[in-house]
């Protein structure tokens, strides 16, 4: 009897290859344990943030964020973090453009980015107040600086 095979054992084991590829590339395959508890904490958290009284204008950059941050894990996960220093979303919101296929240009990187350092200031104000206190004088002084750029730009806009 004559075997039918539609697709080439070329072509299937290149395509297993590349699944492979992108599952550890979008997915978690290869965080450590304690790293992975970290996030599924975060992750546990709400998965929305209310924007009633943020600024009209940062309403957009939510829409952002909630689109692109969500492509590859929940949005809980950026929601619940501990970071909130502009530095540690500058850092962060780069390691994610930067992941293969995130799709987020350096534009929405940035509008994600000052939505993020907003949010922080007002959300998450006892958390970022505590890192400030901890900060040295510099660094505090450069956050701080970095903060009311942003908020500079969209308070009563
Ligand atoms: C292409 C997939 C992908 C996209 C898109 C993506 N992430 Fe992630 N994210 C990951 C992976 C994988 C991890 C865990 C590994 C790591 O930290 O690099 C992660 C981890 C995180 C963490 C936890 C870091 C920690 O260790 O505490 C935060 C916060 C985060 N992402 C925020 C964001 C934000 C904000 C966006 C949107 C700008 C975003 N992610 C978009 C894949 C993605």
């Amino acid at each position: 009897m004559k075997t039918f095979c539609f697709i080439s054992p070329r072509w299937f084991g290149v395509a297993a290859l590349a699944l492979a590829a992108a599952g550890t590339l979008l997915a978690d395959d290869t965080l450590d344990a304690a790293t992975k508890a970290r996030l599924e904490a975060f992750e546990k958290g709400p998965a929305t943030i209310d924007i009633t009284k943020y600024p009209e204008a940062l309403k957009e950059n939510y829409d952002l964020f909630s689109q692109k941050c969500t492509q590859c894990h929940k949005l809980s996960r950026p929601i619940n973090s501990d970071y909130v220093l502009p530095d540690e979303w500058s850092r962060y919101v780069k390691r994610m453009m930067h992941k293969p296929g995130s799709g987020i240009s350096s534009s929405d990187g940035k509008k994600i980015y000052e939505f993020l350092v907003y949010d922080s200031a007002v959300r998450k104000k006892a958390m970022l107040d505590d890192k400030l206190a901890k900060a040295t004088a510099e660094d505090k002084a450069t956050a701080e600086a970095a903060i009311k750029k942003v908020r500079d730009q969209y308070d009563g806009k």
